[in-house]
C-alpha cells in the first residue's frame, strides 16, 4: 500500500509540473515558473469542472460547462509557441467539437459523449503536454 500512495504522490507532483518537464532544454525561461498562466489556470477549472461532470453523470444529471471552452485559443500561455501551433489549434478544435456533442448530447448519451470530450483532453496532451495526463486519467 505504501509504495502505491508514493505513486501516487509521484504522479501529483509530474501533473503539477504541468508541460514543464516537457521542455528542460529550453533556453528560453516559461513566462510563469509556477505554472500559473492563464491557461494554466484555466486547464485547472476544466479539469475540476470535469470531475463534477463525472460525479453528476453517475447521479444521471448532465451539468453545463462552467467555463467557455475557446478561451483556451486567447488564455495566455506558459509557453505560448506551444499555444500558438497548428497541432495545438487542431487538438483544440477536436476538443471544441466534442464539447458542442456533449451540450448537445441526448439523456442516453451524456456518458458517452462525456468519455469522448475527455479523449479530447488526452489527444491534446499526449502528444503537446504530457506531464498532466495521470491527473486527465482520473476523469474516466
Ligand atoms: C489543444 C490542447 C489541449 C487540450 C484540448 C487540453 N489541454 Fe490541458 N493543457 C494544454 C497545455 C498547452 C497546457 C499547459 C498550460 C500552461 O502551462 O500554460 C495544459 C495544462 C493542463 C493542466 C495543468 C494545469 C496546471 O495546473 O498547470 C491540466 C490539469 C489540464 N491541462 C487538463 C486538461 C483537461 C481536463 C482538458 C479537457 C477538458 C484539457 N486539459 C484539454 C493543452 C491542452
Amino acid at each position: 500500500m505504501k509504495s502505491l500512495s508514493y505513486l501516487f504522490l509521484i504522479a501529483l507532483v509530474v501533473g503539477m509540473l504541468s508541460c514543464m518537464s516537457d521542455a528542460p532544454k529550453q533556453a528560453k525561461k516559461p513566462l510563469n515558473p509556477n505554472g500559473d498562466s492563464e491557461l494554466a489556470l484555466l486547464m485547472r477549472e476544466m479539469f475540476d469542472n470535469g470531475m463534477e461532470i463525472k460525479k453528476r453523470i453517475a447521479q444521471g444529471e448532465k451539468l453545463t460547462l462552467s467555463f467557455d471552452p475557446n478561451h483556451i485559443f486567447t488564455a495566455q500561455a506558459t509557453e505560448p509557441d506551444k499555444a500558438a501551433s497548428e497541432a495545438y489549434r487542431n487538438f483544440g478544435e477536436s476538443y471544441i467539437a466534442a464539447v458542442e456533442a456533449y451540450k448537445n448530447a441526448e439523456p442516453e448519451n451524456v456518458s458517452e459523449a462525456y468519455e469522448i470530450m475527455v479523449n479530447t483532453c488526452m489527444n491534446c496532451h499526449r502528444s503537446l503536454c504530457p506531464g498532466p495526463t495521470v491527473r486527465i486519467a482520473k476523469l474516466y
